[in-house]
């Protein structure tokens, strides 16, 4: 069975050489606009790209404002300062995510609490999620959810949208508003997903999305915040731009900011990458489509959309029998060449996590015994 699935994927890619999980494709306008922005001398965080990159991002996404920074951590970081995560806050988020979410909740000094996903979505699950807050918080005075375990404020909720497929994001952002919880979606790995007709990223109050090179679009290394609070993307912008206070002259900065601006070299790439977002989107699900046939037969779940959802299917994965058939399947596939590669270590089995408050996480330990990703880069 695993030599049917190398023989596959080498046939599909017509090669044998080593195969990468993912890698860039520039088939665009790149090398002109990145030309251009070296010829205008504007390489830094100025430049008209940068501006136009923003515009494309929430043209896409449906909302009214995006803010472009280094990267998506950096994104995540601000996105949680900017609904007031600080050292006296606690924040909601999946143990099945890669470690920038968890990492990003760590930089405001706040406190993460693992909640279970559901084996459907790979996402943060909102009946767990009910749940917990359900049993283990009470509403105060002030109408803050405190969590009766360390009487500390639940400030956010930080869902993920893995591999690119949706989770249930309305029901998250539901339970959350009875709680008087903000929702900052991670949505870095979903450009070109949408649930029930919407796009990731635009249901929280923030949302969150990277350009990394492994990315379904890519600036080399980028990030992006979107919300429809025009005095939250304000902020967003003045934060990330080391909260200079514009000045002809002087040098004044009002509070600790961060240089997490992307420049405009990068954003020129950018642009000419989001002008052939669409196709890249039809090319990942013509992929996904090729593997859901032939997964069909073989003793193998490929990894589907979820109900309601449209996915970028940016990153196709399998769910093996069990750890044992997972890592037998990782060790031939390698081997051979095709790059394979388990799903992440769950956030509370990491050193710096250990101590984590967490749900009953059943689903995200299934899942991190069996899920290997496979290769997903377009073939155009
Ligand atoms: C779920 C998730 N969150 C955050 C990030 C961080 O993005 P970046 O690598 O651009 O910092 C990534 C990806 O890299 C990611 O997959």
């Amino acid at each position: 069975m695993y030599k049917n699935v190398v023989d596959f994927i080498q046939n599909h890619y017509q090669t044998k050489e080593f195969l990468p999980l993912h890698e860039p494709r520039f088939f665009g306008n790149e090398k002109k606009y990145v030309n251009e922005a070296i010829d205008s001398t504007f390489v830094s965080s100025v430049g008209k790209y940068v501006t136009q990159f923003e515009e494309m991002v929430a043209q896409f996404v449906g909302s009214k404002y995006a803010i472009a920074t280094s990267n998506g951590t950096s994104a995540l970081h601000i996105g949680l300062k900017l609904v007031g995560v600080d050292e006296e806050s606690e924040v909601i988020t999946q143990p099945l995510t890669f470690i920038a979410t968890a990492n990003a909740i760590a930089y405001c000094n706040a406190q993460p609490i693992f909640i279970d996903v559901d084996r459907d979505t790979l996402g943060l699950s909102a009946e767990k999620l009910e749940d917990f807050l359900k049993i283990e918080t009470f509403i105060n005075e002030k109408n803050e959810c405190i969590n009766k375990t360390t009487n500390r404020v639940i400030k956010a909720c930080v869902p993920m949208h893995t591999f690119g497929h949706p989770c249930n994001i309305e029901e998250i952002v539901e339970v959350c508003d009875r709680y008087n919880i903000t929702v900052v979606e991670d949505s870095a790995e979903s450009l070109g997903s949408y649930y029930r007709g919407k796009h990731t990223g635009s249901f929280g109050k923030v949302g969150v999305f990277s350009f990394n090179g492994n990315k379904i679009i890519t600036t080399g290394g980028g990030g992006m915040i979107v919300t429809d609070d025009e005095a939250l993307a304000k902020q967003a912008k003045h934060i990330t731009t080391t909260a200079k206070v514009p000045h002809l002259y002087e040098y004044i900065h009002d509070e600790i900011g961060y240089n997490y601006r992307l420049t405009n070299l990068s954003a020129a790439l950018g642009v000419a990458q989001m002008e052939n977002l669409l196709i890249f989107i039809k090319k990942q699900r013509e992929l996904a489509e090729s593997y859901k046939e032939f997964f069909k037969n073989l003793d193998l779940d490929f990894i589907l959309e979820p109900k309601e959802s449209i996915s970028n299917y940016w990153l196709n994965g399998v769910i093996l029998k069990d750890r044992e058939t997972r890592d037998k399947f990782l060790k031939y596939t390698n081997d051979k060449g095709v790059m394979t590669r388990s799903i992440w270590r769950l956030m509370n089995k990491l050193e710096m996590f250990k101590d984590v408050q967490c749900g009953d996480l059943s689903n995200a330990k299934w899942l991190e015994d069996r899920v290997v990703n496979i290769s997903s880069t377009v073939v155009l």
